[in-house]
């Protein structure tokens, strides 16, 4: 059942490094799902940010002479830069050194306490500096490597609060089977269950006392609180939970009509699926409908990484090939929810083969035709006049169909190809009824007028399913084709031949066939900078 209103999240990124494309990947796509159930006329709330604490980010201020403060501070306007540039339109940047978090936090951390879910006790465990996280023997293996990063760990004892993941590990499992679709894909729940929950689930520790940057719990000042309690957290005390203006939180997250998804990388599957939803238990209060694990951006050469030389930094792609064709590479060369790479070599030619080859091109060669023909005037719908024009249109229809079922499911990049359908079908069309000869053929034409308004339609409605991707191209798409800017509604495109009549006027080709040797040494070269 569909609700009325949707929130919609990603992590908060740590401000210890440069994003890099895969970082990139996660917040783009959460951006197109949101997009797309605004376009469908939903409201809905994005939020994204920064998490900012932790024993990483104080050394490696120290390292850059800076305070955390400072330090984080400059890191994140790189990322408001970034979002920008990809034109990610999120309705809230949380930063967890905000006070509006802050005191949640430890407002959270003061009610677990005094509930019995927390206790002091003493850890003593492997621990990944990198990630932040303890491990245990199983996890690390015999080489003492973290499972995450595969960086060597080591051995940390102190003393530290515990949240008493016993108390919850039946409810979880009953709200796993009560909710089937609350983890997807479907294969993350069985990895939550076999490899975290079964083997024994231990007590997880959220305070740490050998460095200091971070939330000080109130109870104990020498303790801060370890940081996936901290950013977790976010995801509510962004909304004005706790706080004197929880409208947006009634609103967005306990609001039954709400649907809450959480869209995260598979690294941090287990926080969110069975921590966070832990976390909320013991607040008593509502947990997610969805949380969705994607795959990782790898490089041929494994995860990107600035001593391997193969980190890609998206705002070089974005300044030479434009938001639109990153956001499309990012959204349809991995299918969302799997592992990818990236190579330059795909890069460019997923660019030349959809979108200069295939959309670029269909419209150029449409209105070119247009103007040809008919002097720039998008002939009336007539019906389907021709043999194929019947086809073209079922087509466009099973293509909505299929492009709404995906995406309401979060299969972007199958959402994609389904839009895509209509506009290899309509190239096709072109085939089919050579318009070139109906132009000929005086007795032809009406049936050259019924080919230039049904191709003008096909490409109205697909530009409007990419609309979420392709966010400045599928408007010059319908500056192209003349639309005017009330017909250019999402609901439009259930009437086809709701375009005609207007005059079409000629751009610039919007994807430029690319230069494969040329682009792929001059990403190459970007890699290495
Ligand atoms: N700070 C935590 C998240 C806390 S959420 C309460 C964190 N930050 S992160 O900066 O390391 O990662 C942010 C997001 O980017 C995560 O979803 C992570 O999976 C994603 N990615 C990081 N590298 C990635 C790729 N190479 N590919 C795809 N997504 C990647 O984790």
């Amino acid at each position: 059942m569909t609700k009325k209103r949707f929130y919609i999240t990603t992590p908060i990124y740590y401000p210890s490094a440069k994003l890099h494309i895969g970082h990139a990947y996660c917040t783009t796509l959460t951006d197109i799902f949101a997009r797309y159930k605004r376009l469908r006329g939903f409201e809905c709330y994005f939020l994204t940010g920064a998490d900012e604490h932790g024993q990483k980010i104080e050394k490696n201020a120290a390292l850059a002479g800076k305070s955390p403060q400072e330090f984080v501070d400059g890191i994140v306007e790189g990322f408001y830069k970034l979002w920008e540039a990809l034109h990610i339109s999120n309705n809230d940047f949380i930063r967890t050194t905000q006070e509006r978090h802050i005191k949640v936090v430890q407002d959270i951390f003061s009610a677990m306490l005094e509930k019995g879910d927390i206790y002091l006790g003493k850890y003593k465990g492997w621990y990944c500096k990198d990630c932040e996280a303890f491990w245990t023997d199983t996890q690390v293996g015999e080489h003492h490597l973290c499972p995450d990063c595969g960086r060597e760990v080591q051995t940390a004892e102190e003393e530290a609060y515990f949240f008493r993941t016993s108390n919850y590990i039946d409810k979880l499992l009953k709200f796993y089977d009560d909710n089937p679709k609350f983890l997807l894909p479907e294969s993350r729940k069985n990895e939550m269950i076999n490899t975290f929950i079964k083997p024994g689930l231990e007590d997880l520790c959220i305070s740490r006392t050998s460095f200091s940057w971070g939330i000080p719990i109130r109870e104990n000042p020498k303790h801060v609180i370890y940081v996936w309690l901290d950013a977790l957290t976010n995801y509510i005390s962004a909304l004005g939970y706790d706080s004197d203006h929880p409208e947006l939180f009634n609103k967005f997250w306990q609001d039954s009509e709400c649907e809450t998804i959480h869209i995260l990388g598979a690294d941090i599957t287990r926080f969110h699926a069975i921590y966070w939803p832990m976390f909320l238990m013991s607040l008593n209060l509502r947990l997610p409908d969805r949380e969705f694990v994607h795959g990782l951006l790898m490089m041929k050469d494994g995860k990107m990484s600035k001593s391997k030389g193969n980190v890609v930094d998206p705002f070089p792609l974005i300044e030479r090939y434009g938001v639109d064709a990153v956001r499309y590479y990012l959204a349809r060369e991995v299918t969302f929810g799997q592992d990818g790479a990236f190579t330059p070599e795909q890069f460019v030619e997923r660019i030349n083969v959809d979108l200069a080859n295939s959309l670029g091109n269909l419209l150029n060669r449409t209105v070119s035709m247009i103007d040809k023909y008919f002097e720039g005037m998008i002939p009336a719908y007539q019906g389907q006049v021709t043999l194929f024009d019947q086809g073209l249109e079922e087509v466009a229809k099973h293509s909505i169909e299929q492009y709404e079922a995906l995406l309401d499911d979060l299969k972007i990049t199958e959402a994609i190809i389904a839009a895509n359908e209509i506009v290899s079908s309509a190239n096709k069309y072109i085939d089919q009824t050579t318009p070139w000869a109906l132009a000929k053929d005086p007795a032809k034409q009406k049936d050259l007028a019924s080919v230039m308004n049904h191709l003008a339609n096909a490409i109205f409605i697909a530009g409007m399913l990419l609309k979420p991707v392709l966010v400045t191209a599928s408007d010059k798409i319908f500056d192209q084709l003349g639309i005017s800017e009330d017909l250019r509604k999402y609901e439009n495109i259930y009437q086809f031949g709701i375009i005609g009549n207007v005059k079409v006027q000629k751009g610039e080709q919007l994807f430029p066939r690319l230069d494969q040797s040329v682009e792929v040494e001059a990403i190459q070269a970007m890699m290495k900078k």
